[in-house]
């Protein structure tokens, strides 16, 4: 069984897959940690308590970076809702957060097991970027990192910058720079991972799991714009997809740069495939789609019976 450790600004396509990972036999969760992105870390913090209770786990939650390491904070609530869950209202949460800032919590975690754990960060990279600097063989403690992050051809926070890497453009260098290889599951790859009415179809069923979580989630994640027609994409599960199952993938090496001073294309992650490139990253570009959303469904089942 494989452990992992998830760093997420929950976030509909957040809560989705802390729901694959916990319903999966394969992964044991040890820990979330917080940041801030697709809402503030006042609303990520009590979502990831809210939805870890509301799927049945027993996990440390530990609340990370409030703010990115130098910009103004940014937030993509026109996605995800002012809470962050569209129109979900789950109850709160009896739980409190772990006494440890995420930064602690990841380094304390990963140093205990080293080369046990799988660490998965699915929001801006703040927590992850303070954690390398803090400790900076963690790098080399880990099993391996996944990122959702990133494009090797367009952005989604504007024409060149995805949202995680444009939210905190020098954590996210400090993490590719880091000697480490990252997974990257950037937009070319996650564009893949919609989900259409046809796989809608498959959650009927899953009692109050589809009823009160992803049926209104995915309602209000499909009606952005850029979603309308095809279906939502649900980028953060493709990450821990990798972690339970990496041959859904392809992945090729690449070197991949952050740019940090751009004055239209901060936040782009520069991705050479070139053979003779200084490869430091893998980056996911195909995903067999049936399998991927099998996996899910499966998942969900077993969170639904739970
Ligand atoms: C990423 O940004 C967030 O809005 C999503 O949760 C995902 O992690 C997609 O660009
Ligand atoms: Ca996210």
């Amino acid at each position: 069984m494989k452990r992992i450790l998830l760093d997420c600004d929950p976030g509909i396509d957040d809560a989705l897959a802390i729901a694959l990972a916990h319903g999966s036999p394969e992964l044991e969760v040890v820990g979330i940690t917080t940041v801030a992105g697709n809402v503030g870390l006042e609303r990520t913090t009590p979502n990831a308590l809210s939805l870890t209770e509301f799927y049945g786990m027993d996990v440390p939650v530990a609340r990370g970076a409030d703010r990115p390491l130098l910009r103004a904070p940014d937030t993509a609530s026109t996605v995800h809702g002012a809470t962050g869950l569209g129109d979900v209202v789950l109850p709160t949460a009896k739980a409190e957060p772990d006494t440890r800032h995420a930064v602690d919590f990841i380094i304390d975690t990963v140093a205990a097991s080293p080369g046990e754990i799988s660490l998965v960060a699915v929001g801006p990279l703040t927590n992850v970027a303070l954690a390398l600097r803090k400790e900076p063989r963690l790098a080399e403690w880990v099993r391996e990192f996944v990122v959702m992050g990133g494009s090797y051809t367009r952005g989604n926070l504007t024409p060149a910058a995805e949202f995680n890497i444009g939210a905190d453009p020098e954590a996210a260098g400090v993490v590719f720079d880091a000697p480490w290889e990252p997974v990257m599951f950037g937009l070319d790859l996650t564009h893949q991972a919609r989900a259409t009415s046809e796989v809608r179809q498959r959650f009927v069923g899953l009692g109050k799991l589809q009823e009160e979580l992803l049926s209104p989630c995915l309602d209000f994640y499909g009606s952005n714009r850029q979603y309308r027609d095809e279906g939502p994409a649900i980028h953060d599960a493709c990450a821990v997809a990798h972690v339970i199952a990496p041959e859904l993938f392809t992945t090729v090496r690449a070197r991949v740069d952050v740019e940090t001073s751009g004055r239209f294309t901060s936040g782009m992650t520069v991705t050479d495939f070139a053979p003779e490139a200084e490869h430091n990253a893998l980056v996911a570009t195909a995903l067999q789609q049936r399998a991927f959303w099998d996996l899910l469904t499966e998942a969900f089942e077993r969170v639904a019976s739970s």
